[in-house]
């Protein structure tokens, strides 16, 4: 439907703010499409290195492609110094999404060439990040628990050495296509408001980190990525799938929003959400362990009946992460590690075609008043 002038529409719902070849959502089918690729035939056959060249570079890569990418990637996971040891001397308390955030930052100052914006300077400090966050990630992880960061392994692919940074374990097949699926269905999701965020710094032609730290920031609210710990906590909170009809109940009575429900475009289902709930029950079933299962399906049906209310890709994302060995305060994180790929398409291509992102607001203050001078 065409804005009319001066319609406010409010979160700038169903407004359209860009031409985008990157990702393509209907809300109706419902289907999320990531460069021509429907999400269901990309899970399980696209690694995140794949998933990552993609968005980088709109098309699949060829066998040496992928190696050089691969290789590239892992030439550059190490983080600098001074960054390890700012996450060894950050609170223990400090919010590891905030913690992160001032991490990558830290990385621009770092960066003596944080500036340069060229085509291929911005693809050098993209490709470095998705590399690095990871590392990052797990390094601050393990100083939290006492552990001492431990070095990439480059004989490992992203995903594996990222579990293997974080856990100290390499993780066995399953688990590492969970988690490696985990990270390629997070990796893109049109304009969202953390992609919306780095959209409008890269539009004032700012830096790549500013822009990064500004989905970064975006992306930890509890209304958008920070909502899988929230997932988490309440299925904890839960206990039990016997207390999920009382406790939807009374969620609902109290108009409370529960984490890991709705979605502003789809209304009936997220594609996403299908995918990682199948994926959640395997796990559960190979594991003998259904526990996170069964509480969070008998919410769901809950609030199906209570309220039509649909789980969105953090719902059973957060018991996956949970079953595979992730604790909820750094799920948040993961969410990011994976979606700096999304973002990255998105930097690049605004930077490609930029105007600077400028909405304008409808006044509804005051007028006419004058100054009185005493
Ligand atoms: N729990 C309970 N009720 C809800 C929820 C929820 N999670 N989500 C929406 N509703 C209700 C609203 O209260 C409203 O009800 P009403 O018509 O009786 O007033 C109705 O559904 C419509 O909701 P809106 O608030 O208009 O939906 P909006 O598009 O503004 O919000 C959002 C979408 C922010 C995602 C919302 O559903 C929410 O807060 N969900 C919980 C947080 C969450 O899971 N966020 C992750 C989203 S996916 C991602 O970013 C990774």
């Amino acid at each position: 439907m065409a804005q009319k002038d001066n319609e406010v529409r409010e979160g700038l719902e169903g407004v359209v703010a860009f031409e985008s070849t990157i990702s393509h959502i209907d809300g109706t089918v419902p289907e999320l499409v990531v460069r021509g690729y429907d999400i269901n035939d990309i899970v399980g056959n696209l690694t995140f290195e794949q998933m990552s060249y993609l968005l980088l570079f709109g098309e699949l890569p060829s066998s040496n492609q992928l190696t050089d990418f691969d290789a590239e990637l892992k030439s550059l996971r190490q983080v600098p110094k001074s960054v390890l040891a700012f996450l060894s001397s950050v609170p223990k308390s400090s919010e590891p999404m905030s913690v992160l955030r001032t991490a990558v930052s830290m990385l621009g100052c770092i960066d003596s060439e944080s500036g340069l914006n060229d085509q291929n300077s911005v693809l050098i400090k993209l490709k470095s990040l998705i590399a690095k966050i990871p590392t990052i990630v797990a390094a601050q992880a393990r100083i939290n628990v006492g552990e001492t960061p431990l070095q990439p392994d480059l004989s490992l692919s992203h995903s594996s050495n990222y579990y293997y940074m974080v856990t100290g374990e390499v993780a066995d097949e399953k688990t590492l296509n969970a988690f490696d699926a985990v990270l390629v269905i997070y990796a893109e999701h049109e304009i969202n408001a953390s992609t919306f965020a780095c959209r409008v710094v890269m539009g004032t032609e700012s830096d790549i980190y500013s822009s990064v730290v500004a989905g970064i920031s975006a992306i930890k609210g509890p209304l958008h990525g920070g909502a899988i710990d929230g997932s988490m906590n309440m299925l904890k909170e839960i206990g039990s799938a016997e207390n999920a009809e009382n406790y939807v109940k009374d969620a609902l009575a109290q108009k409370r929003k529960l984490p890991g429900f709705g979605h502003r475009v789809y209304r009936a289902g997220d594609p996403r959400a299908h995918v990682l709930k199948r994926m959640t029950l395997d796990l559960a079933n190979s594991r003998n362990d259904s526990h996170w299962f069964d509480i969070a399906l008998e919410a769901e049906k809950q609030m199906a009946s209570l309220k039509s209310i649909i789980p969105n890709v953090d719902y059973y994302a957060a018991p996956l992460l949970s079953h595979i060995g992730f604790p909820v305060i750094l799920m948040t994180n993961v969410v990011t590690s994976a979606r700096i790929a999304g973002w990255s398409a998105h930097i690049l291509e605004q930077y490609g075609k930029n105007r600077l992102i400028r909405p304008r607001a409808k006044y509804t203050g005051k007028s006419g008043l004058k100054i009185h001078k005493p």
